[in-house]
Formats: C-alpha cells, structure tokens, sequence
C-alpha cells in the first residue's frame, strides 16, 4: 500500500533554463500514456500541446518516485467576453494508485489557482454519464449537474456538462452582463 504522503505534487514546468529539454518531452510523452490509457476519447498532440503550451500551470502532476502517477490539464479563457471560465479537460490516475485521494488533491491545486491567481468566475468540465466515480467526486466540489451532452464522445456515450460557480458572474446570463475590460480577456497564445 503507497504513503499518500510520499505522492509529489508539481505543475509541468516547460522552462527549458531550469530543465533539459528531453526531460520536458519526456514528462510530455508520460502524461500523453498516462491519459490515452484511462480517458475514452482519444487526443491528438495538438490538443495536450494547447493545453500545457498555453497554460503549463494548470498542468498538474502528481508522481510517485519520480513516476507520473496522476494529472490533471487545464485551462482558462474568457467565456462571451463576459466572465472567466476555467475548464478541466481531463484527469487521470493510475489504477493502483485511485482511492488514495490523489485525484481530489489535484483538483483542489488546480480550483485554487483557477481562483485565486486567475480569478475565474467559474469552472466546468464534462464527465461521461456511465462515470459514476467521477461525477461523486466533483458533485462533492460543489459541482452541478447543467446539461446533458447527448452522444458527447467517440464512444457514443452521453456526457453531463458540470459548473463550479465561483462568483456572482456566473449567475448572470452573459447578455446581461458587463463585458471584461481588454486586459483581463485571458486568450490562448499558441
Ligand atoms: C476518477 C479518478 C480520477 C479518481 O481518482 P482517485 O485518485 O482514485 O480519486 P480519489 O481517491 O481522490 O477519490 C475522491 C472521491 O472520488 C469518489 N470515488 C473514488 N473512488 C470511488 C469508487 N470506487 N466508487 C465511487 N466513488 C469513488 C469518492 O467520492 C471519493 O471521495 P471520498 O474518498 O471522500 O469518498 C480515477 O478513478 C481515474 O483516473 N479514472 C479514469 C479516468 C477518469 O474517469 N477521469 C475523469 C474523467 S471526467
């Protein structure tokens, strides 16, 4: 049985100054596996390299040994220019290391930059209906349940899309609502 104090926490770091090059990439490839095992729908390099390019401290990563064990990627950028949205685009741990509380710690790091270093108004993801795991976990966040996504995924499985409001913007339909000033419309830069 694995100490859950011996689990590291870290974000990716992609600084080449402070880190080999080949063990960016390396790491990269890990994260890559450790997903493409465990999440049904498959990504292209395109997608986890606009995500950890765009925004690397969102990339979570929890290792055992130096071993990538779990991860969690994602993102914030402005939702209707009217509010900032984080969303969580996929979360994995290895399987003999689940049940240790590893996946709710990284979601906590990561709902704690989304809202205090990025000031998200709120956060969603989609789970796969049949993800009965997943979704407990996150309904214990706060999360709730706002649509069904009917054959959401490759699959064919249905998804529920989940919000974390955070601040009052989040209940106010974005017509209603003052746009963002110029500086704070997060965007993607690559
Ligand atoms: C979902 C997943 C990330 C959970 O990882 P984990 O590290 O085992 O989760 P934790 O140990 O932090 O468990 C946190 C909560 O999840 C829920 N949970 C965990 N295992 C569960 C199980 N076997 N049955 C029901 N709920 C469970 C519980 O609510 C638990 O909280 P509790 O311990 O207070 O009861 C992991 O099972 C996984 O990688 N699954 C495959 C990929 C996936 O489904 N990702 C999510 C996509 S939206």
């Amino acid at each position: 049985m694995v100490d859950p104090s011996e689990i590291e926490y870290s974000a990716l770091s992609l600084d080449i100054t402070k880190q080999p090059k080949e063990e960016i990439d390396q790491q990269i490839d890990e994260i890559k596996r450790l997903i493409g095992v465990h999440l049904s729908e498959p990504y292209s390099i395109y997608v986890y390299r606009f995500f950890l390019n765009n925004w690397p401290e969102l990339c979570l990563l929890a290792k055992h040994e130096g071993k990538i064990i779990g991860c969690i990627i994602s993102k914030v950028e402005a939702h209707r220019d009217v509010r900032l949205r984080g969303y969580i685009g996929m979360l994995a741990v290895e399987e003999a290391y689940r049940g240790l509380g590893i996946a709710k710690k990284l979601i906590s790091l990561n709902i704690t930059t989304m809202k205090n270093d990025y000031k998200c108004d709120e956060i969603i993801l989609e789970a796969e209906v049949v993800n009965k795991k997943a979704l407990k976990l996150y309904e214990k966040f706060g999360f709730l349940r706002v649509k069904r996504l009917y054959r959401y995924y490759l699959n064919k499985h249905d998804a529920y899309r989940l919000i974390l409001p955070i601040t009052e913007k989040s209940t106010i339909r974005s017509i209603f609502s003052t746009p963002l000033p110029p500086d704070q419309l997060v965007e993607a830069k690559y």
